[in-house]
C-alpha cells in the first residue's frame, strides 16, 4: 500500500471508527485520486499534507465514504415505542423530553421523530431534538429539509409525502411549520459523547451505524450511549445491530421489530473520551 493511502486509512479508522472492511485500499485510492483531480494536484504526498492540515478537506473526503442511506418512517415500530413512552413520561406536567438522533444522515429519521411526536398531539414545547452526523453535506440537506422520492419508501410513503411536504418537479420540501425545530449539527459520534457534559437523553436513535464499526468501536459507542441515556431512557438501534455486544449495557424492550433497549440497572459506564 502506498504510504499516503496507509496514512489516510489510519486517520479514518481512528477518527471515524469505521471498520477496515468498509475502507479498503481500493476505495481509499479511488477517493484520493478523485480529490486530487478535483484540486488539480498531481502529487499524492502534497495531497496528504493538505489532508492533514485542512479540516474542510478531511470533511470532503469523509463525504465520499459515508453511506447516507435513510428514509422516512424507516423501521416504524421504533417510533411507536417512543411515542408510547413519551406519552407516559409527559403525564408529569413539568416534564420535558430530550431526544438524540445520531447519526441523522440527511435528516429523514430526525424529522420522523418530530412528525411522530406531532401526530401524537405532543406540544412542541415539551421536547427537544438534537441530531448529528459526521457528514457536512448531509447535515446541510437535513437543515434545508429538501428530498427526492427516494426518501419515501415503504411505510406510509404517499401519506407522509402529501401531508408534510410541499412538492415541485419531483423535489419535496418539508413544510415550513416543521422546519427549524431540530438542532442539526455536524459531529463525530465519539466527539459528541465526550463533549456532552451532563446532558442526558430520554430517547437515543443510533441506528445503522454500529454495523460499520469493529468490535472495539461498537463497545465504545454503546458505552458512550449508556452514559448519555437517562437511567430510564431507551436506545434504538437498527435491525442488524442487536448482536450480543449490546447486552453488556442494555436489555431488550419487549416490543417486536422496534429494536429498542433499556439500560441494565446499575450498569457501570466507563469514560469513553
Ligand atoms: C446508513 S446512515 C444511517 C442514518 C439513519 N440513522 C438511519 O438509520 O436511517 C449512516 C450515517 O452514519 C454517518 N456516520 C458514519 N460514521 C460516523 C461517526 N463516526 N459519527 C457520526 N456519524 C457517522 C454517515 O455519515 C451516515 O450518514
Amino acid at each position: 500500500m502506498e504510504p499516503e493511502i496507509e496514512k489516510i486509512a489510519q486517520w479514518l479508522n481512528k477518527n471515524l471508527g469505521i471498520s477496515h472492511r468498509f475502507l479498503s485500499e481500493r476505495v481509499i485510492r479511488r477517493i484520493l485520486h478523485g480529490r486530487m483531480q478535483h484540486l488539480d494536484m498531481a502529487d499524492a504526498a502534497l495531497y496528504l499534507k493538505h489532508f492533514v492540515a485542512n479540516n474542510g478537506e478531511r470533511n470532503s473526503f469523509i463525504d465520499e465514504i459515508v453511506i447516507p442511506e435513510t428514509w422516512f418512517f424507516r423501521e416504524e415500530e421504533a417510533f411507536k415505542v417512543m411515542v408510547n413512552e413519551a406519552q407516559q413520561r409527559l403525564r408529569t406536567p413539568s416534564q420535558r423530553l430530550n431526544v438524540l438522533c445520531l447519526p441523522c444522515a440527511t435528516g429523514e429519521e430526525a424529522y420522523t421523530i418530530l412528525l411522530a411526536l406531532h401526530e401524537a398531539g405532543i406540544d412542541r414545547s415539551r421536547y427537544n431534538i438534537d441530531a448529528y452526523d459526521i457528514s457536512d453535506k448531509s447535515v446541510v440537506v437535513a437543515k434545508h429539509g429538501v428530498y427526492s422520492a427516494n426518501s419515501f419508501r415503504r411505510n406510509r410513503s404517499e401519506e407522509v409525502r402529501d401531508r408534510y411536504f410541499d412538492h415541485n418537479q419531483g423535489i419535496y420540501f418539508i413544510k415550513p411549520q416543521f422546519k427549524g425545530h431540530i438542532r442539526f449539527q455536524v459531529g463525530n459520534l465519539f466527539n459528541v459523547i465526550s463533549a456532552a457534559g451532563g446532558m442526558r437523553y430520554d430517547f437515543i436513535f443510533m441506528r445503522n451505524l454500529l454495523i460499520y464499526f469493529e468490535a472495539d468501536e461498537k463497545a465504545r459507542a454503546l458505552s458512550g450511549m449508556a452514559r448519555l441515556l437517562r437511567d430510564d431512557g431507551i436506545l434504538f438501534v437498527g435491525h442488524a445491530e442487536t448482536g450480543p455486544y449490546i447486552n453488556e449495557h442494555f436489555e431488550r424492550v419487549d416490543w417486536p421489530r422496534a429494536f429498542a433497549f433499556k439500560k441494565r440497572p446499575g450498569v457501570a459506564v466507563a469514560n469513553v473520551s
